[in-house]
C-alpha cells in the first residue's frame, strides 16, 4: 500500500505512513485565482493500493473537490483501489431530512466521492454511526475516544467524571469511563431544528468536589461546552476540561471555552490546531494494517 498525502492532513498523513511502514506519495495543489482547485499526484500509484489522507475541515468544499481529484488521478493512474482516510467527514451532520425541502447531505458527498474513483473509506466519530449506511461502498467509522480518555490518565486524571453534553454522545462518555475508570454521565440538550438554537438542562449529577472532563465528538461554536460547564460549576465540579476529536472551534469559540472556566480544550488533528494534542495516527495506521 502507498499513502498519498492529501494537502489537509499532510503531517498526519506522513506519521500514519510512517508508523504503519507505507511508502509515502506526496500531491502538488494549488488554488487557482477564480478559487478553482488543481491538484498532481508526484509519483507512481500504477497497480498499487492507494489509502489517501485528506481531512475535509474548513474550508470543506475546497477539501472535499481535492479529495476527489486525488482520488480520480490515482484511478486514472492505474491505482488498484483507492481508500479515502478522512479523519473529519464534513456534512455529516446532515444525514437525514430534518425538515422536508431538505437533502442528504452525506449521501450526496459518499455518492461524489464514489463517482470519482473512492472505493471505500475510513473515518473517525462519524456523528451518527448510522449514516455509514447510506455510503455506496465499505464504510466504516472508528472511535478516538479511549485515545482521548488514555490522553487524560496520562495527565493525573484517572477516575475523573466522563460527562456527554447530551444523551446522543453517552455512548462516548461510556467508553472514556472504561479508560479513566470514574463514572459517566449525561446532560440533555434540545435543538430547534429551524433556528438552531440548543438548550440544556440536568439532573442532578454526582460531580460535586470532582474533576469532570466533557467528551463530545465536534466542538464547533463552542456554545455546547459553554452551557455544560456553567452547570457543572453549578454542581460543584472543580475542574472541568472539555474534551473533542474534532476541534473546529470557530471564530472566538476557544476563547468563550476557556472564559466558561473550563481548563483546558484537548482534540485529536482530524482538525489541526493548537489543541491537537493527540494525534489520530496510532489508530489510522493501525486500521489500515488491519485491513
Ligand atoms: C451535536 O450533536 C454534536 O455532537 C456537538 O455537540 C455539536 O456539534 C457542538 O456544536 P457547538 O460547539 O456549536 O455547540
Amino acid at each position: 500500500m502507498k499513502i498519498i498525502l492529501g494537502p489537509s492532513s499532510k503531517e498526519l498523513g506522513e506519521k500514519i505512513a510512517e508508523l504503519a511502514g507505507y511508502e509515502k506519495v506526496p500531491v502538488l495543489s494549488k488554488i487557482f485565482p477564480d478559487g478553482e482547485s488543481y491538484v498532481r499526484i508526484e509519483g507512481s500509484v500504477k497497480n498499487e493500493e492507494i489509502a489517501i489522507v485528506q481531512t475535509t475541515c474548513k474550508p470543506q468544499d475546497t477539501n472535499l473537490v481535492q479529495l476527489a481529484f486525488i482520488a480520480n488521478a490515482a484511478k486514472r493512474n492505474g491505482a488498484k483501489r483507492v481508500t479515502a482516510i478522512i479523519p473529519y467527514l464534513a456534512y455529516a451532520r446532515q444525514d437525514k431530512m430534518f425538515l422536508e425541502g431538505e437533502n442528504v447531505s452525506v449521501e450526496t458527498v459518499a455518492t461524489m466521492l464514489n463517482a470519482a474513483g473512492v472505493d471505500r473509506l475510513v473515518t473517525v466519530n462519524i456523528h451518527a454511526e448510522d449514516a455509514l449506511g447510506r455510503f455506496p461502498f465499505p464504510a466504516k467509522t472508528i472511535s478516538a475516544i479511549p485515545l482521548l480518555a488514555d490522553h487524560f490518565v496520562r495527565k493525573g486524571c484517572k477516575e475523573a467524571f466522563a460527562l456527554a453534553p447530551d444523551k446522543g454522545a453517552l455512548y462516548i462518555a461510556e467508553q472514556a469511563k472504561a479508560v479513566l475508570g470514574g463514572e459517566c454521565g449525561n446532560l440533555q440538550k434540545q435543538r430547534d431544528r429551524y433556528t438552531g438554537q440548543t438548550t440544556q438542562s440536568a439532573k442532578h449529577l454526582d460531580v460535586k468536589g470532582k474533576v469532570v472532563i466533557i467528551f463530545d465528538d465536534i466542538i464547533s461554536t463552542g456554545g455546547t461546552i459553554v452551557g455544560a460547564a456553567k452547570i457543572l460549576k453549578e454542581q460543584g465540579a472543580t475542574k472541568v476540561f472539555a474534551t473533542c476529536v474534532h476541534g473546529l472551534l470557530i471564530g472566538d469559540a476557544e476563547r468563550r471555552i476557556l472564559d466558561a472556566g473550563v481548563e483546558e480544550i484537548v482534540s485529536t488533528d482530524s482538525v489541526p490546531s493548537k489543541n491537537s494534542k493527540v494525534s489520530l495516527a496510532p489508530l489510522l495506521s493501525a486500521a489500515l494494517k488491519a485491513h
